[in-house]
């Protein structure tokens, strides 16, 4: 059946390690091939057709922050060790890194000796300590433990499971992280990455501090809506930036690929008329 007949568009549609990508742009500038291309030097040995995970539900976060603000804060590794050192650990400059890949990003943990790790020690600690299970094989996961896929998704690999997360901008000043999660199978206990399925989180709704909750992903989210009403102050001026892969250069990697990405849309337009 024609396409036209079923009032269907066109999109581009990839395919990278059993996962399905689709761009609702039919044509990308950047083929798929390019935009996915490195991404195999950082293979994370998850897969979620092989029948060793199940998905455990979906968490949504609402935000009240711009994308770009939840994205800088999250490719970050400056703020590590003192926004999450109950959560993720006291992890400083110098023991936690961002690899660049294209205008992707890759978080390891470099706390310990040998290669870079998934997993903090502190979480590690903190995971096996509250009963989630391991998936089998993963005692030392040398792979990143977070994927920032420029630029809208976020995959986080690690001995406990997969988590996929997608961020919407939902407005100028509000994002949504929709996260969805994959566990090892036969595994019915709690999902560590925490909530409920189904559950939407929202920081006017917390019953206790966020620096309480014990979950990284809402202290994040109370110092980005934070950074959001600073944005608004005629005080506010960018300051200096500490330089280094496990400090702010991720910050300016990703405002760099922002720049690239409008710059390339821009040349489109002039091209086209
Ligand atoms: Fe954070």
């Amino acid at each position: 059946m024609p396409r036209t007949a079923m009032s269907l568009h066109a999109a581009a549609v990839g395919v990278h390690q059993g996962m399905v990508y689709v761009n609702p742009h039919p044509n990308p500038p950047e083929p798929f091939d390019a935009w996915i291309a490195g991404l195999d030097e950082h293979a994370w040995p998850h897969r979620l057709d092989d029948g060793s995970m199940r998905f455990a539900g979906e968490l949504c976060y609402e935000m009240r922050c711009n994308w770009k603000v939840f994205y800088e804060n999250a490719v970050d590794g400056y703020h590590l060790g003192y926004l999450h050192d109950r959560t993720l650990g006291k992890l400083r400059p110098h023991n936690n890194v961002w690899r660049r890949v294209g205008r992707h990003a890759m978080w390891y943990s470099t706390e310990r000796d040998g290669p870079p790790q998934a997993s903090s020690i502190l979480t590690a600690q903190l995971a096996d300590g509250a009963g989630a299970q391991r998936l089998p094989g993963h005692e030392t996961p040398n792979y990143p433990g977070v994927v920032m896929l420029f630029p809208l998704t976020v995959f986080s690999p690690n001995p406990w499971g997969f988590y996929i997360s997608v961020i919407e901008p939902t407005g100028p000043e509000t994002t949504t992280l929709r996260t969805l999660s994959w566990v090892p199978e036969g595994f019915w206990g709690r999902v560590f990455a925490g909530g409920d399925e189904g559950e939407v989180v929202r920081l006017e709704e917390l019953k206790e501090h966020p620096l309480e909750s014990g979950n990284f992903q809402i202290e994040d989210m109370w110092i980005c809506e934070k950074i959001q009403r600073n944005l608004h102050s005629p005080r506010f001026a960018v300051g200096p930036m500490a330089n280094g892969p496990g400090a702010e250069s991720p910050v300016m990697h990703f405002q760099q690929s922002v720049l690239a990405y409008l710059q390339g849309q821009l040349g489109d337009r002039m091209a086209a008329g």
